[in-house]
C-alpha cells in the first residue's frame, strides 16, 4: 500500500516531502516521486526504488517550492518502473497526483479518455484520476476533483495539485486512510501520522468521502456535495523517538526487543488486583451486553490472524463461549449466517487492512456487535468499531510484525478475564491470571536473553532451504507465526502445521535437510509433543525444540534446545513466540535480506 504526503506553507515543500516519504516508506518502496508547484508551473522527480534515490535524484535536479505532493509505491497495477511511479500528470502537465489505493473502474475510464483523445502514458490504475479531473468541470481544483471522483469505483487516498491554483492541494479519501497535519502556518498531508510528526502532533482524521482544501492559511473538508464538514483536531500520544531505530540495526530487532516494555505498556492501568478482573473502558460493552454474548467471530490476516487463533483459546478457555477465527478476506464475502448475540472482533495492527475493515463493516451489516483489537490510534478500524482495545505497543515500523502480536496476545488474555469475570470465572481464578500478567514483562525480559543462542542457530540454518514449525494447542498457531516470520523476511519457504497433522502429509517432506521447529513447552500436550518430535527424529529431521527452562529431558531427541520461562499454557505464546522472531530475523540478516522492507510486502495493506 503506498504512502502519500503533502505540504503548504512557508518552507521548502520538497525536504518536508521527503523527510515524510521516509517515514512511509514501510508503506510501499518500488518507487517514489514528489512534485512541486514552483510558481511557474508543477514540476516532478520520480524514480523506480526508494526514498534515498529520489534524494539523490532532486541534490542532482533540484526542484523548489512551498507547495507540493510525493508518493511512495507499493505496486498494484503496472510494474514498479520509473514510467508508473508517482505522482502522474495529466496531459498538459498542469495537473499532479499522488494516489493510495486502487480504481476499480480504471479500465473503463480509460477507454472512454483515450476515446477523447487523452494520452496516457503508464500502465497504472491511478492515471485515470489525473486525466478525469483534467476534463471535469468547474471553477476550482476542489469541483473538478469532486466532480471526477463521482465517476471512480473503488478505493483512494489521492491528492492533486494544479498551476491554476497555486498554494492549494486537495485531498480525498475513501477506503484509504489519510489526515492532515495542522502545523503553525503550515499544514500537511499524509496517510499516517508518523509522516507529520516532524511538524506537528495536531491531526485531522479524514473519513470516507471528505474533500479536503489545504492551503498555507488553513483548511475546509467538504462532503460530496461541497458541504463543509466539522472534523475534530487529535494529538498523536507518541513522539519521533519511536519512530527511530534508538541505535538498533533494524526496526525489527528493536521491535523484538522491546517486548517487556510494550507487553507492560498493553497491560497498564488495566489489571484490577484484588477484585482479579482487567479494566477495559474502551470496550462500550454494558454488563447485560457481555451476558447476552453467545458467540464471537474474531476476523483478521497475516500474523493478526494467528494472535486470533491463540485469542480462541484463551476465550473458550476463559469465557465458555465458542469462537470462531476467519481469515477476513474468506469472510467478508461469504454468507452472513449472524445468530443473536454475536460479538465480531475485528484484530489489525494497523487498523486499516481492508480486508479486515471490509468484514467487520459486513458482520455489522449482519447485525453483529463489532470490536476493534487495534495498534494505531485514530486508524479506521478504530474509529468504525462499537468499542475496542488499544494494544499502546508504539508504531511498528517493520514489516513484519513483531511486538503487536505479543501486544495482541495479552490484549486477548484481558479480554478473556474481563468477559470471563462478567461470566462466572471466579474472583480466585481471576487473581490468579492477574498475578500471572503482572510477572509477564519480567518473563518476556528473560525470554529474549536466548538471542545470542538463537543467533548461532541462524548460523547453522542460514542456508536452509525449507523448514517446518510444529505446536499443539494454543503454540500451533505460534508455529504458523514462526513460519510466517520466516517467510516473510528471509524469503525461505516454511510451514506451520498442528503438531499431530504432520503424520498425514508433511511428514513426507522430512530428511536431513529440514529443520524442524517444535515448541514444547511444558503443558498438558507436552508428551504428545515429544512423540511427534520422536516421528520427525525417526526421519532424519533437525529438531530446534522451543521449551520451558528447567525442562532437561529433551537433550536426546532435539538436536538443539532454545529454553524460555516456563508460563501456564495460555501466557506461552507470549514467551514462546520470542525465540522464533529472533531465529528468522538473524537467519534474514546472515541472508543479507533488507529485514525491515521484505520484497514485495508492505506493512498495511490497505487494497484488496
Ligand atoms: C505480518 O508480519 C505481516 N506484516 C502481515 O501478515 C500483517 O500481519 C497483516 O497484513 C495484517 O496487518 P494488520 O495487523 O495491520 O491488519
Amino acid at each position: 500500500m503506498c504512502g502519500i504526503v503533502g505540504y503548504v506553507g512557508s518552507g521548502d515543500a520538497v525536504s518536508v516531502l521527503v523527510e515524510g516519504l521516509a517515514r512511509l516508506e514501510y508503506r510501499g518502496y518500488d518507487s517514489a516521486g514528489v512534485a512541486v508547484q514552483n510558481g511557474g508551473g508543477v514540476e516532478t522527480r520520480k524514480l523506480a526504488g526508494r526514498i534515498a534515490g529520489l534524494r539523490e535524484l532532486l541534490a542532482r535536479r533540484p526542484i523548489h517550492g512551498h507547495c507540493g505532493i510525493g508518493h511512495t509505491r507499493w505496486a498494484t497495477h503496472g510494474a514498479p518502473t520509473e514510467r508508473n511511479a508517482h505522482p502522474h500528470i495529466d496531459c498538459a502537465g498542469t495537473l499532479a497526483l499522488v494516489h493510495n489505493g486502487i480504481i476499480e473502474n480504471a479500465d473503463v475510464l480509460r477507454k472512454r479518455l483515450e476515446q477523447d483523445g487523452h494520452r496516457f502514458g503508464t500502465e497504472t490504475d491511478t492515471e485515470t484520476l489525473v486525466h478525469l479531473i483534467e476534463e471535469s468541470p468547474g471553477a476550482t481544483l476542489e469541483e473538478r476533483v469532486i466532480a471526477a471522483l463521482n465517476h471512480v469505483e473503488g478505493t483512494y487516498g489521492v491528492a492533486v495539485v494544479a498551476e491554476a491554483d497555486p498554494g492549494k492541494i486537495v485531498v480525498a479519501r475513501r477506503g484509504s486512510p489519510v489526515l492532515l497535519g495542522v502545523g503553525d502556518g503550515e499544514y500537511l498531508v499524509a496517510s499516517d501520522a508518523s509522516a507529520v510528526l516532524g511538524h506537528t502532533r495536531s491531526v485531522v482524521y479524514l473519513n470516507d468521502g471528505d474533500v479536503a482544501v489545504v492551503t498555507a492559511e488553513g483548511y475546509r473538508v467538504l462532503d460530496r456535495d461541497a458541504r463543509e464538514q466539522e472534523r475534530a483536531v487529535d494529538d498523536i500520544e507518541w513522539d519521533l523517538d519511536a519512530i527511530a531505530l534508538g541505535g538498533y540495526p533494524h526496526f525489527m530487532l528493536k521491535e523484538i526487543c522491546e517486548q517487556a516494555e510494550t507487553v507492560r505498556s498493553t497491560l497498564r492501568g488495566r489489571l484490577l488486583v484484588a477484585e482479579g478482573t482487567a479494566r477495559l473502558n474502551g470496550l462500550n460493552l454494558t454488563a447485560e451486553q457481555c451476558a447476552a454474548i453467545r458467540r464471537i467471530v474474531i476476523v483478521a490476516c497475516g500474523t493478526s490472524w494467528h494472535a486470533g487463533l491463540v485469542g480462541r483459546h484463551v476465550l473458550e478457555e476463559l469465557v465458555g463461549i465458542p469462537v470462531s477465527v476467519e481469515y477476513a478476506s474468506e469472510y467478508r464475502y461469504r454468507r452472513q449466517l449472524q445468530l443473536p448475540g454475536t460479538v465480531t472482533i475485528a484484530i489489525s495492527q494497523s487498523g486499516e487492512t481492508a480486508d479486515t475493515l471490509e468484514a467487520l463493516r459486513a458482520a455489522r451489516a449482519a447485525g453483529s456487535t463489532v470490536l476493534g483489537l487495534v495498534n494505531v490510534v485514530g486508524s479506521t478500524i478504530a474509529r468504525e468499531a462499537d468499542g475496542g482495545i488499544y494494544l499502546h505497543a508504539g508504531p511498528e515500523i517493520g514489516v513484519a510484525s513483531t511486538k503487536a502480536f505479543t501486544s495482541q496476545v495479552v490484549a486477548l488474555l484481558l479480554l478473556g478475564l474481563y468477559l470471563g469475570r462478567q461470566r462466572g470465572l471466579d474472583a480466585e481464578q481471576g487473581r490468579r491470571l492477574v498475578s500471572q500478567l503482572v510477572r509477564l514483562p519480567e518473563l518476556v525480559e528473560r525470554a529474549l536473553a536466548v538471542e545470542p543462542q538463537v543467533r548461532a542457530l541462524a548460523e547453522r540454518y542460514a542456508d536452509a532451504r525449507n523448514a517446518l514449525y510444529l505446536g499443539r494447542g494454543a503454540n500451533f498457531p505460534v508455529a504458523l507465526e514462526g513460519a510466517l516470520k520466516l517467510k516473510e523476511i528471509s524469503y525461505i519457504h516454511a510451514e506451520g502445521y498442528p503438531a499431530a497433522e504432520m503424520k498425514h502429509g508433511p511428514i513426507a517432506l522430512i530428511d536431513e535437510n529440514m529443520p524442524v521447529v517444535c515448541l514444547a513447552p511444558k503443558d498438558p500436550v507436552y508428551t504428545k509433543v515429544v512423540s511427534n518430535m520422536q516421528e520427525v527424529k525417526a526421519r532424519g529431521g533437525r529438531i530446534i525444540a522451543i521449551t520451558s527452562e528447567g525442562n532437561g529431558d529433551l537433550s536426546k531427541l532435539a538436536d538443539h534446545q532454545v529454553a524460555v520461562p516456563a508460563s501456564p499454557p495460555l501466557i506461552a505464546p507470549v514467551l514462546t513466540v520470542i525465540p522464533l522472531q529472533l531465529l528468522a530475523y538473524h537467519i534474514a540478516v546472515l541472508r543479507g535480506c533488507d529485514v525491515d522492507r521484505p520484497r514485495n510486502l508492505a506493512k498495511s495493506v490497505t487494497v484488496e
